[in-house]
């Protein structure tokens, strides 16, 4: 039986791609996770707002999945090319972990502007993806650095069991 979905590694832009996906799943997780393990008295809303921003990780991974597999590759996840802060959960302090997490949505950002920039000429749709993710992950980033803000000194441990 022939497989028909060419794997991936065909083109740097199915690689850029693939490697958003996966991040986009590592992110999702981590907030996912955190969400469900935070305690904040002093934001009594953040596991929801947490929850928003995996919402959003997950949407953005539903649709560079779809993407991929129109373009012809195969929506492959890899985290071995992650930065080990890339794995940092919210058991290591919250502070610790916002920062972890606005250094994630950093990186995104420019990989997002590497995809517009290589897609901008030769696919359209595929910059146009880029594009719109790319202003929702500065949006992430701006709240995160907002959460930090607020956060300022009270820099104690937030985990449950903690
Ligand atoms: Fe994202």
């Amino acid at each position: 039986m022939t497989d028909k979905i060419p794997f991936t590694g065909k083109s740097p832009l199915l690689d850029r791609l693939c490697a958003a996906l996966s991040a986009e799943w590592l992110a999702y997780y981590r907030y996912w996770a955190a969400s469900r393990t935070v305690v904040c008295p002093q934001f009594i809303d953040l596991p929801a707002s947490l929850l928003r921003h995996a919402a959003g990780k997950l949407r953005h991974a539903k649709l560079l999945c779809r993407r991929i597999i129109e373009l012809g590759g195969r929506p492959e996840v890899s985290f071995a090319d992650m930065r080990p802060a890339s794995f940092t959960s919210v058991c290591h302090g919250l502070e610790q972990f916002l920062k972890s997490i606005r250094m994630a949505e950093e990186d995104a950002m420019i990989r997002y502007q590497e995809i517009a920039d290589l897609a901008r000429k030769s696919d359209k749709r595929t910059c146009s993806l880029a594009d719109e993710i790319l202003l929702e992950e500065a949006r992430s980033e701006q709240h995160i650095q907002d959460l930090l803000y607020s956060i300022g000194p009270r820099r104690r441990r937030l985990c449950r069991n903690a």
